[in-house]
């Protein structure tokens, strides 16, 4: 029976991944500059992990929202890191040669990808050929401009961060010399280097944090940005000898050194908008990239010297740097050592893909480090997608409240016979329900234009909860269908119901784009009908009697039975 269940999950989620967004086709041909997302490209010297699912996903809703909310086309980046001492170092351990190895790995953040519906549009990895040729386009560029000098570099390098320190950023614990910041351990490397002018344009980059106070988001990690920036001094090694770090691509003339990997990575947000061709339709719809999502622990290098590099290069800056908290498990931080790091695909197919990445949105804060429990995920997957939302769609077309299986009418006259809502919302006014519905969409995007998207999901649930007590207080289970007084009454609580779920299903789609597709499926609302302004428009028959409710008197979708059931075991 365990395994038939899981089993099951496994094609559930898998089915999933078939669902994209459904507004693709109408936004391709939308000339303009795109909405242009990008994650951090991953190392592949381990595997993937929950953490690096929650970027994603904050750049999937991103996406879907954009495409929802303004039509756009939407470029979402995402992809691999792979050269560098560290991934030189764990191909060699596994016996194998580095690409291979990057092959392999990289296979799997496209697995998991495509295990959790992740829509991404350009997955780039830093061995293809076209990143190669931006990468020695962007080199030579700095280089005629004079930013590039040959120096020797000596200092303490922590491979893992692939990162140079100061010995005052560094401690000893345990016999050993670390990074304080990141607590990996540091080595001390004498070697010659081409050296980036950092100190030439460090003021430029301090202007733009300073005059743009949102250029990195939230607020918090802006303040780290600024104290960050006050103590940067110097220039920066951005080349190492080839005769130590072999895997890389080599400085375009001088196959004695390769590109550091820092600044072979950071380029890759401009391989994807096309660079070198700067002219292109490509480039110039694509950047400056709209948002960069990044885990705090990444900050410097996104704002500080990805800034740098483009004012020396002459290029625009990113618009906004959105940095996210880390993921921890029972409050402890993921580590190998402490075996709790949560293998995201073992939960995948166990919930689903949908059903996790909601749970990471939902609990997931930016500003501060997330927790991972058993308990919460079961609550997210339960209690709001099975309990409040798939509960409230199944009673309310269920064929015994609904034999015709219509999109019931409204009554205007029957409305205020209803039994109101929780007193939170109305006040005991019957109107509770269609005020929260109405100035829901308004409320959802300014969560999501704010990436509280935990608020955005909350503000929806709120409203299935409150539509489920609509039916709850109204017993509308017992009202006597062949009496006319208590059908009107019961085709008007249907009404309210549906439409709530009808605008809740639409905002759901950057969330849980699956779902909520079967759920407007059900309905019978056709694809044209679900964008933003369509969720806009609610409970016509109330609003203005005039207006006819296109909804009112159209067959309910196909009955396919439950649609959200209930998960009752998660295997990590
Ligand atoms: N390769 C660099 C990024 C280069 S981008 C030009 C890198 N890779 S990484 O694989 O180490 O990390 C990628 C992202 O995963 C970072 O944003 C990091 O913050 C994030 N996370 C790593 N562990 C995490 C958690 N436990 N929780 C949330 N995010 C975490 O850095």
């Amino acid at each position: 029976m365990r395994g038939n269940f899981l089993n099951w999950v496994t094609v559930f989620s898998r089915l999933n991944c078939k669902c994209r967004s459904n507004s693709h086709a109408f936004t391709t041909s939308l000339r303009g500059k795109s909405y242009y997302v990008t994650t951090p490209i991953f190392y592949v010297n381990s595997q993937p992990h929950l953490g690096h699912l929650y970027t994603a996903t904050l750049a999937d809703v991103a996406g879907r929202w954009q495409r929802l909310k303004n039509g756009k086309e939407v470029v979402f980046a995402t992809g691999t890191d792979e050269h560098g001492q560290k991934i030189q170092e764990a191909a060699a351990e596994e016996e194998m040669e580095p690409k291979s190895f990057c092959d392999k790995v990289s296979g799997r953040y496209k697995d998991l990808y495509e295990l959790c519906n992740i829509d991404y549009t350009d997955f780039i990895r830093t061995t293809d050929t076209r990143h190669k040729e931006a990468v020695h386009a962007f080199w030579k560029i700095l280089e005629d401009k004079g930013y590039i000098y040959k120096g020797s570099y000596e200092g303490w390098y922590s491979t893992q961060d692939e990162n140079f320190v100061t010995e005052l950023q560094t401690k000893i614990s345990a016999g050993h010399r670390i990074s304080i910041e990141s607590g990996h351990k540091v080595e001390w490397v004498k070697e010659n280097n081409y050296v980036f002018r950092l100190s030439a344009v460090i003021d430029e980059v301090k202007t733009w944090a300073r005059q743009n106070p949102s250029c990195v988001y939230p607020a918090k990690f802006h303040r780290v940005l600024l104290e960050n920036l006050d103590a940067m001094t110097g220039d920066i090694s951005i080349s190492r000898e080839s005769s130590r770090v072999s895997w890389g691509i080599e400085t375009p003339s001088d196959s004695t050194q390769t590109v550091y990997v820092w600044l072979d990575a950071l380029i890759n947000y401009l391989t994807v908008a096309g660079f070198p061709d700067v002219n292109g339709e490509r480039f110039q719809t694509t950047w400056p990239a709209n948002c960069h999502i990044i885990g705090h622990d990444i900050l410097k290098f996104h704002a500080i010297y990805w800034p740098a590099f483009l004012i020396a290069a002459g290029l625009d800056l990113p618009k906004q740097i959105v940095v996210h908290s880390h993921w921890l498990m029972n409050r402890r931080k993921m580590s190998k050592s402490l075996g709790n790091v949560i293998n995201p695909f073992n939960v995948a197919n166990s919930v689903s893909g949908e059903r996790l990445k909601y749970f990471l949105i939902k609990q997931g804060v930016l500003e501060h480090d997330c927790d991972f429990t058993h308990h919460l995920l079961l609550q997210s997957v339960n209690g709001d997608l099975c309990n409040s939302l798939g509960n409230c769609l199944h009673r309310a077309v269920a064929p015994k409240l609904n034999p015709d299986q219509i999109y019931t009418n409204f009554y205007k006259d029957c409305y205020p016979k209803l039994i109101s809502f929780s007193d939170k919302a109305s006040g005991e006014k019957p109107s509770g329900l269609i005020n929260l519905v109405q100035k829901l969409p308004d409320d959802v995007n300014k969560f999501c234009e704010d990436f509280h998207f935990y608020k955005a999901a909350e503000a929806i649930m709120e409203c299935v909860r409150e539509s489920n007590l609509l039916i709850h207080r109204n017993k509308t289970w017992r009202l006597d269908l062949h009496n006319a007084r208590d059908k009107k009454l019961n085709d008007t609580a249907l009404h309210c119901v549906y439409e709530t779920l009808r605008v809740c299903g639409i905002l759901l789609q950057p969330f849980v784009p699956c779902i909520a597709n079967d759920m407007l499926d059900r309905l019978n609302v056709q694809h044209h009908e679900r964008t933003f302004l369509h969720a806009t428009k609610s409970f016509y028959g109330y609003g203005n009697s005039a207006e006819a409710c296109p909804m009112t008197g159209r067959k309910l979708g196909k009955n396919r039975g439950v649609l959200i059931k209930k998960v009752s075991k998660i295997k990590f």
